[in-house]
């Protein structure tokens, strides 16, 4: 079964997602990456230059192309705008639930964001934190270490029956 990872830019998922696939043993894909690649452009480059809708018609596209199993899937934190986009996600989905004052001191020093030069933090989760919660399987709470965050997913995972 796929494993997807959703929640706000700046939550951790794609290190969450590098290292679950390093301790299972499953390849791990960034959606923002296979975005990139099929366009040929940043993402950053795809919003600023087609603009975030066209953007969000090619992620909503790489999420359907995905056509393996066992992997984990670390999804842009918009996936959950596009409500048809949860058909989309045949697997587990896990919300990476991390504060918004970890995420605001993260992104601090990220300007390549081109999302946060239109909107602020606060109305971003504003907007989608009830859209995360709709998509998600389980709660994951990142206020931790990368370690302690991981060993949980894990736990969770087995509970499940999805190792
Ligand atoms: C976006 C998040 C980004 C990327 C794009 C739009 C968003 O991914 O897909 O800039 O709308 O929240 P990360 O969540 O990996 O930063």
């Amino acid at each position: 079964m796929n494993i997807y990872l959703i929640g706000m830019p700046g939550s951790g998922k794609s290190t969450i997602a590098r290292d679950l696939g390093k301790k299972l043993n499953r390849k791990v894909i960034d959606l923002d990456d296979e975005i990139a690649k099929n366009a040929l452009m940043f993402v950053e480059e795809i919003i600023e230059k087609l603009g975030i809708d066209a953007f969000r018609n090619l992620e909503a596209e790489a999420l359907k192309q995905i056509n393996e199993d066992n992997v984990i899937i670390s999804c842009g934190g918009g996936i959950v705008t596009k409500r048809e986009n949860k058909a989309f996600m045949n697997g587990f989905k896990i919300y990476i639930d991390t504060d918004i004052e970890i995420i605001r001191k993260r992104l601090e020093t990220d300007y390549e964001r081109p999302l946060l030069k239109t909107k602020t933090l606060d109305s971003l989760y504003e907007e989608r934190f009830l859209k995360y919660l709709d998509f998600a399987d389980v709660i994951v709470s990142n206020n931790k270490t990368l370690e302690n965050v991981c060993e949980d997913i894990i736990e969770i995972l087995d509970k499940e029956g999805i190792l």
